[in-house]
Parts: structure tokens; sequence; C-alpha cells
């Protein structure tokens, strides 16, 4: 909350997201050689499909793309924007930011621009740093991005993994509002369980890590993470309606991380919400980590699900651990 007696508030101005034009269902996984079925998969996650970047298409063009959209959808010029997170965990390069990239593709220099790393909660931490800044004062407009290109690192050989995650870009731009916007936001993280769902490699520990040749790739124990995500959502939601004094029922809208839609229920049912009150994208997109909440929210509102003044409880879980939630008025 603002220090002065006329909060200041960061509502959402326009939502956009883009996904990349070659979808893979599970049969054509199956076709692959991927000891797998559509049955298993759809039964177990709810994913029948996913899209896969191109050769050549990076996150920030990912990114870009979604940015445009959300950028008309508000009536805002890259111009005004005065900052822009991106939220990832496949970027372009190890340095600079995806963030920078993207504002040098949007032709724009001179306001601040930086990642995220929370793994699939990185829409939710991105948004959650924007919304500080707003409230501070600090920013009047920013872009605020979830955009990955994870399935460049499966190992389509582990069955476990390579079923579950797609490609894919959200992003949304905040305005200054005196109004209403973002009322909550809660982030959390569990160092402790780093090594159940991990990219062991990386800069400092070397990328030539266990087996040889390993590469790099995410690494898995769905059943341990399936748990703590289920019990670890209840929580967060939990907490997101005691900080804005509200009931369950007070809810329009749950726009969930969209990694298995057994999750997604499991949540819906604390929140005693019926399934058409939730958004669900994961039967299409597969899981696109941090880029899932952006393209669901932005799914609902084009399609004229998600209206102005309703409100709105994102949420998200990943690799950390770290989880979160968004509560908003839209
Ligand atoms: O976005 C970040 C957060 N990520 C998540 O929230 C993901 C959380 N985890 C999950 O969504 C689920 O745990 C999975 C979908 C990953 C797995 O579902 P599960 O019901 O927990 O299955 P399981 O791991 O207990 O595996 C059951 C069986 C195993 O066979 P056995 O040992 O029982 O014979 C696996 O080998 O299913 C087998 N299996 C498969 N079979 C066919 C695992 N993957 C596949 C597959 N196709 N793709």
């Amino acid at each position: 909350m603002s220090p002065s007696a006329h909060p200041i508030y960061a509502r959402i101005a326009g939502t956009g997201s883009y996904l990349p034009q070659q979808v893979v269902t599970n049969d054509d996984l199956v076709k692959r050689g991927v000891e797998t079925s559509d049955e298993w998969i759809a039964s177990r996650t709810g994913i029948r499909q996913r899209h896969i970047a191109a050769a050549g298409e990076l996150t920030s063009d990912l990114a870009l793309q979604a940015s445009l959209r959300a950028l008309d959808a508000a009536g805002v010029s890259a111009e005004e924007i005065d900052l822009i997170v991106v939220g990832t965990t496949t970027p372009d390069l190890i340095f600079p930011s995806t963030a920078t990239i993207l504002q040098h593709k949007l032709g724009v220099a001179g306001c601040p621009a930086f990642d995220v790393n929370a793994a699939c909660s990185g829409f939710i931490y991105a948004l959650t740093v924007a919304d500080k800044f707003i409230r501070s004062g600090a920013a009047k407009t920013a872009l605020v991005v979830g955009a990955e290109t994870l399935t460049r690192m499966l190992d389509w050989n582990d069955r476990n993994t390579c079923v579950l995650f797609g490609d894919g870009a959200g992003a949304v731009v905040l305005k200054a509002d005196g109004e209403t916007g973002i009322l909550s936001t809660h982030m959390h993280a569990d160092g402790s369980k780093k090594d159940l769902l991990w990219n062991p490699v990386g800069v400092s520990v070397g990328f030539e890590v266990g087996e040889p040749n390993a590469g790099v790739r995410v690494k898995m124990a769905g059943n341990d993470v399936f748990k703590y995500a289920v019990k670890a959502l209840d929580a967060v939601v939990d907490e997101a309606l005691v900080a804005n004094g509200l009931d369950k029922a007070d809810l329009d809208w749950l726009v969930p991380h969209q990694a298995n839609l057994r999750i997604i229920e499991a949540t819906a049912k604390r929140l005693e919400m019926p399934m058409d009150r939730v958004i669900v994208t994961v039967d299409r997109h597969g899981n696109t980590s941090s880029g899932s909440v952006p393209l669901a929210l932005d799914e609902a509102v084009r399609s004229g699900k998600i209206q102005r003044g309703q409100r709105v409880l994102l949420e998200a879980f990943g690799g950390g651990f770290a989880w979160g939630s968004a509560l908003l008025r839209y």
C-alpha cells in the first residue's frame, strides 16, 4: 500500500500472448518414438498437445509478439513503457537479460529492463516486482512478460518430463491507476526442494554434470512435486483471500498455472469454484512455465470471459520451489 492518502494501484491495461506455429499432439510424440500414449498423458495431466518454437525462434521473439499484442490492447506505445520485467527460465543468452533484448526489439531504450528467474512462477514474481514499482511511484507504465522456450531443454528420451512442456509467451501492460488494479501479491520459496525439479547444469557448476553428455535437461520427481504443489497452492490461495478480507465466493475467476489439470482441479475444489470459472489451457498449451498464467489470462480476456471489474486470482508453482499468487480487480 502506498504511504500516501490515495493509494496507487497497478492495473492491467492490456494483455497479449503468442504461441509458436508448430503444434505437436500426444500422438505425434508416440510417432516420434516416445514410450507413451495419448491416453496416459491426457488422463494424468489433461494435456492433448503443445506448441514448439521453430528453429531460430527465440524466447525474446515469443516475448516480442506477446508484448506487441498487449501494447496494442492497452493503447500504449513502446515509448511510454518505463519498466520491463520478463519472467523466464529459458533466456536467449546467459546475459544480457531477455528483457533488454526485448526492449531493443521493441525499438526503445532507456527504461530499466531485467529478468526474473522463478521457474514456472516467473510471471507471478515479475508481476509482483512491477506492482511494487508502480505502487511506490517509481514506474507508471510497466510491461510484464512470461516467456519460455522450455522444450529446448527437454530430454526427449525421458517420458516423465518430455510430454509435459510447451513453448509460449504472455504479456500484460500495467498502468498506474487511482481506482483499482492488483489488490495483493504473495511470493514464497523453499530452496531445500531444489533437486525435485531442476536443470542441474550452469556456468558455476559446469555444463557436463552427471552422466557424460547429459546436456542441458530438465529433471523432475513428478509425484513429489505434485503433492507439494497441491498443498502450497491451497495455502497460497487461502492467504490471498485472508489478506483481502474476501470469501471464496467473492472470486470471479481463477487463472492457475497450467502444469496439470489434476492440480488445477484440486485448487478449484479448495476454492469451491466450478470449473467453468477456472481458465484451462493446459490441454492445448501443455506447461509453458512462466508463459502459462499470462497466456491463460490473455485467452480469457480476449474470449470475453474475464470482464472489467471482476476479481481474478492468479497463482503458480514451480522449480525452486517457488510459488505465489496475485489477486486483482481486472
Ligand atoms: O510447472 C512446475 C510444476 N510441475 C508440476 O506441477 C508437475 C507435477 N507432477 C505431475 O504433474 C505428475 O506427477 C506427473 C504428470 C508428472 C506424473 O503423474 P503421476 O500420476 O504422479 O505419475 P507417476 O510419476 O507416479 O508415474 C506413474 C507411472 C510410472 O510407471 P510405474 O513406475 O508405475 O510402472 C511411470 O513410469 O507412469 C509412468 N509414466 C508414463 N507412462 C506413460 C511416466 N510418464 C509416462 C508417460 N507415458 N509419459
